[in-house]
């Protein structure tokens, strides 16, 4: 077979590690679309993704990609001593867990997980969610002017979570601190020995309490997800330990910064774009499509990754076995190819099979946790402050490249 080697674009690498990249980051992808679909970055050592079919086609590859310890390519190119330091939390990346495991043990996990997150475990958390929303919003409302971000999308997803996991209310500042500071040293570029070592104390501070909680559940059983997941059986078989931990660990950090993006990303879009909050006041049946609409233009999680199992060539190039591949999920959101006008926030779009939740076996479990989060936070933002707007100046972006939503995000009511 014949195919080509990778041309080097030091230019688009170099904007791949840009401030750009945090600003608007796409103009750049549309020049990854257009000149190097499938590229070599030399500064995020990996193979980056951007054209919607095969963002698509290579989410949905078993054969030649794995999930399976895809974090360990992240310390390659660290020393043996560096390495040493940081294998507590090697060995947490070596562990299988429902994200990070391949069939047949992802078909394992994933039923395990599934059981914790069933349609009526979801719809059971709604008025929980409600009463979050409205105490918090209602609080808001009478400061006046307040950041959207630290007062309601930040702490209402952690909140939840943490509640899920069956942790006290006092630990909460646990649960975001832990949360941050493990997801800190991943998408920074290079990973370095100080960061992931931050990440490796969190990490195992937050498995040892929830070594502890996990036994004291399986004492006494609660109706809660901890309580299911270490009960949880399918075919005979639990989790191990190990596997526990690193879901949890996968819970609370999944299902919380990406949240958090889509609730701040959403009411930002809604109060900056046109006559968008107006739309939606005449005809809240638009707040499902405004959802969708918000997951395709600012993808919360704007890329995902893989480790390469096997040799193979994709989009004309080689891809080595034991790379890594980045799928540019924000880039293949607005891909002229697949979308009408793709760079228009419309909250009527009609077609919208954008790919923020993933595609394929390791599609998100969270997805309808997630919408219905940011459904409820909506209805009670139209209902205590149908009048709402943006305060001049007072937006900035969070900092996380792999990421994307408002660091801040002041409202007047
Ligand atoms: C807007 C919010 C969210 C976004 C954008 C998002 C995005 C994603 C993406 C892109 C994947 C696929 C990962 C891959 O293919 O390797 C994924 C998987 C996953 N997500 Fe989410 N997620 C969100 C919310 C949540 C929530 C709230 C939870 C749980 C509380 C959650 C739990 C999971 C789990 C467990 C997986 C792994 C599923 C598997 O591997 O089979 N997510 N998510």
């Amino acid at each position: 077979m014949s195919f080509q080697q990778p041309h080097a674009h030091p230019g688009l690498d170099d904007l791949l590690v840009s401030p750009a990249m945090m600003e608007d980051p796409y103009p750049i992808y549309a020049r990854l679309r257009r000149e190097a679909p499938v590229l070599w970055s030399e500064r995020w050592q990996a193979w980056v993704v951007s054209r919607y079919d095969d963002v698509a086609a290579s989410l949905k590859d078993k054969e030649n990609l794995s999930n399976e310890n895809r974090q360990a390519l992240l310390f390659n190119h660290l020393s043996e001593g560096e390495r040493t330091k940081l294998a507590p939390l090697r060995h947490y990346f070596a562990q299988k867990d429902v994200i990070g495991s391949d069939p047949p043990d992802h078909t394992r996990l994933r039923a395990l997980v599934q059981k914790a997150f069933t349609p009526r475990t979801v719809a059971s958390l709604g008025p929980r969610i409600r009463a979050l929303a409205s105490d918090m919003l209602g609080q808001a409302v009478k400061q006046g002017r307040f950041d959207f971000v630290a007062d309601v999308a930040h702490p209402l997803p952690v909140i939840l979570i943490a509640e899920m996991l069956g942790a006290p209310i006092q630990d909460r500042p646990l649960f975001k601190r832990w949360s941050a500071d493990i997801l800190g040293f991943q998408g920074t570029g290079k990973t370095t020995v100080e960061l992931a070592s931050v990440s490796q104390k969190s990490l195992l501070e937050m498995f040892d309490y929830m070594s502890r909680l996990i036994d004291e559940r399986r004492a006494n059983p609660q109706d809660d997800v901890i309580t299911a997941l270490a009960l949880a059986e399918e075919s005979g078989q639990r989790f191990t330990r190990d596997e526990l931990l690193a879901t949890c660990n996968t819970l609370l950090t999944a299902g919380h910064e990406t949240t958090t993006n889509l609730i701040g990303t959403l009411v930002r879009l809604l109060l900056a774009t046109g006559d968008s909050w107006s739309q939606l006041k005449a005809e809240p049946a638009l707040i499902d499509s405004a959802i969708e609409e918000a997951l395709r233009y600012d993808a919360p999680k704007q890329r995902n990754f893989r480790r390469i199992k096997k040799t193979h060539v994709f989009g004309g190039v080689e891809l080595g076995e034991n790379q890594m591949i980045f799928q540019l999920i924000g880039s293949a959101n607005r891909d002229p190819e697949r979308f009408d006008n793709p760079d228009s926030f419309d909250i009527r779009r009609m077609e919208n099979d954008h790919l923020s939740f993933g595609s394929g076996i390791h599609f998100c479990l969270g997805a309808p946790l997630a919408r219905m989060e940011a459904r409820i936070v909506l209805e009670t933002l139209l209902s205590l402050m149908p009048g709402c707007s943006l305060v001049e100046g007072g937006f900035k972006w969070q900092e996380r490249v792999q990421f994307r939503g408002p660091g801040e995000l002041w409202i007047k009511s």
